[in-house]
């Protein structure tokens, strides 16, 4: 899977977005560490604080399909928007357990594909953990 077909993927969940509210629609896909894909979109709710990511929704469905080490996400908006706060938590409880946040791509991809790379760790810094509860 390369980091333009896995924007690719992410392209096309967004346009299932359900943004009636903000109008703002986000897609994404993660890869697992064996290599599955999930693709999500974000999920407005009428009362608004119950909307969800994105980012959240494919994670979610990975997790609950089996899968709880996320090597790599895409994120697609109009122009290219980095994850929000609670998505870079609920994507660090799911980084790679031996390479940690280190170990997670983030792609962040406007609607054309235009790109950049990142790694969790980076847009993370001293994150809380579940190796934090360990000590
Ligand atoms: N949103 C995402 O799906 N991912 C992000 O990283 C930022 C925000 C959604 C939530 C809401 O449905 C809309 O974008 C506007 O905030």
């Amino acid at each position: 899977m390369t980091d333009e077909e896995l924007i690719a993927l992410a392209a096309r969940a967004r346009r299932d977005a359900y943004a009636p509210y903000s109008r703002f629609a986000v897609g994404a896909a993660v890869v697992t560490a064996s290599g599955r894909v999930f693709t999500g979109a974000n999920v407005e709710n009428a009362s608004y604080g119950l909307s969800v990511c994105a980012e959240r929704v494919a994670a979610w469905k990975a997790v609950s399909e089996g899968e709880s080490e996320i090597v790599a996400v895409a994120v697609v908006t109009g122009d290219g928007v980095t994850p929000c706060g609670a998505c870079r938590q609920v994507l660090a409880e799911f980084a790679p357990r031996e390479r940690g946040l280190a170990g997670m791509r983030v792609l962040v991809a406007d609607a054309h594909g235009r790109h950049t790379a990142h790694t969790l760790d980076e847009l993370l810094p001293a994150a809380f953990t579940p190796e934090d509860l360990r000590t």
